[in-house]
C-alpha cells in the first residue's frame, strides 16, 4: 500500500523541510488538501501552494479539491504541477465532464465521495478512473476520528473496481493510522493518506515505520 502524507496537519512554516523529511522516510506521494471553504468549512491554499510544493520534491502530487465547481480551476492545478487531480462527486452537477478534462490536461483523474454518499456514486465514471478517493472522515479536518462504516465501504467499492476497472487506485482519506491502517489495508486500498499519524510530535520516519509494521503482521 502506498502513503500519501496530507501536508494539512504539517507544520507550514518548515513546509520545504517537513516534504524533505517525509521523502526521506520514504512515502510515496504527497497529498494536498484543497478546500474553499464553502464546499467544507474551512480554507486552506491554492495552486500557488501546489507550484511551491513542486519546486520541491520529485515525489507524485495527489491534489485532492474540496471546492464547488472544481472544473474552473482545473487548469491551474494542472500548471501548478499537480499528477493527480481529484473531484468531489458532490462538489459539481459535471463531474464526468470534469474528469474528462482533467484527463485532457494529462493529468491523473480522481472522483472522491463523502461518507454519506452512495457508492453508486462511482459507478458511472469508474471505468475512466485513475483514482477513487473513499472519505473515511467528513472533508473539512485533519486530525479526525476515523469513520468505522468506511471499511465495509472500501471493501465494496474495490469489488466495484475490480468488475468495471481493475487498474483504478483507491485512496482512503482520513483518519489513518497505526489502529485503522491495517484494516484499510486488508479493506482493498491501494493508497493511504496520513496527516495526523504522520505529521505530531514524533519524527515522520519513526510514524512511518510504525504505520508500515501494522501492515507486516
Ligand atoms: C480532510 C482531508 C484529509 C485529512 C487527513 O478533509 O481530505 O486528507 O487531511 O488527515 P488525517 O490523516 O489526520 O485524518
Ligand atoms: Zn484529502
Amino acid at each position: 500500500m502506498r502513503f500519501a502524507p496530507s501536508i494539512l496537519t504539517a507544520d507550514l512554516s518548515r513546509l520545504k523541510e517537513v516534504i524533505g523529511e517525509a521523502e526521506a522516510a520514504g512515502v510515496d506521494w504527497i497529498h494536498l488538501d484543497v478546500m474553499d471553504g464553502v464546499f467544507v468549512p474551512n480554507l486552506t491554499f491554492g495552486p500557488i501552494l501546489v507550484e511551491a510544493v513542486r519546486r520541491v520534491t520529485r515525489l507524485p502530487l495527489d491534489v485532492h479539491l474540496m471546492i464547488v465547481n472544481p472544473e474552473r480551476y482545473l487548469e491551474d492545478f494542472a500548471r501548478a504541477g499537480a499528477d493527480v487531480i481529484t473531484v468531489h462527486f458532490e462538489a459539481t452537477p459535471h463531474a464526468h465532464r470534469a474528469v474528462q478534462k482533467v484527463k485532457e490536461l494529462g493529468k491523473k483523474a480522481g472522483l472522491a465521495i463523502n461518507p454519506a454518499t452512495p457508492l453508486a456514486a462511482f459507478e458511472a465514471l469508474l471505468p475512466e478512473l485513475d483514482l477513487a478517493l473513499l472519505m473515511s472522515v467528513n472533508p473539512g479536518f485533519g486530525g479526525q476520528k476515523y469513520i468505522p462504516q468506511s471499511t465495509e465501504r472500501l471493501r465494496r467499492l474495490k469489488a466495484m473496481r475490480d468488475a468495471l476497472n481493475p487498474a483504478c487506485l483507491i485512496e482512503v482519506d482520513g483518519g489513518v493510522n497505526q489502529t485503522t491502517v491495517g484494516e484499510v489495508y486488508l479493506a482493498g486500498a491501494d493508497v493511504a493518506v496520513v496527516g495526523s499519524a504522520l505529521f505530531n510530535d514524533k519524527p515522520v520516519r519513526e510514524n512511518l515505520k510504525a504505520l508500515k509494521e501494522v501492515l507486516k503482521r
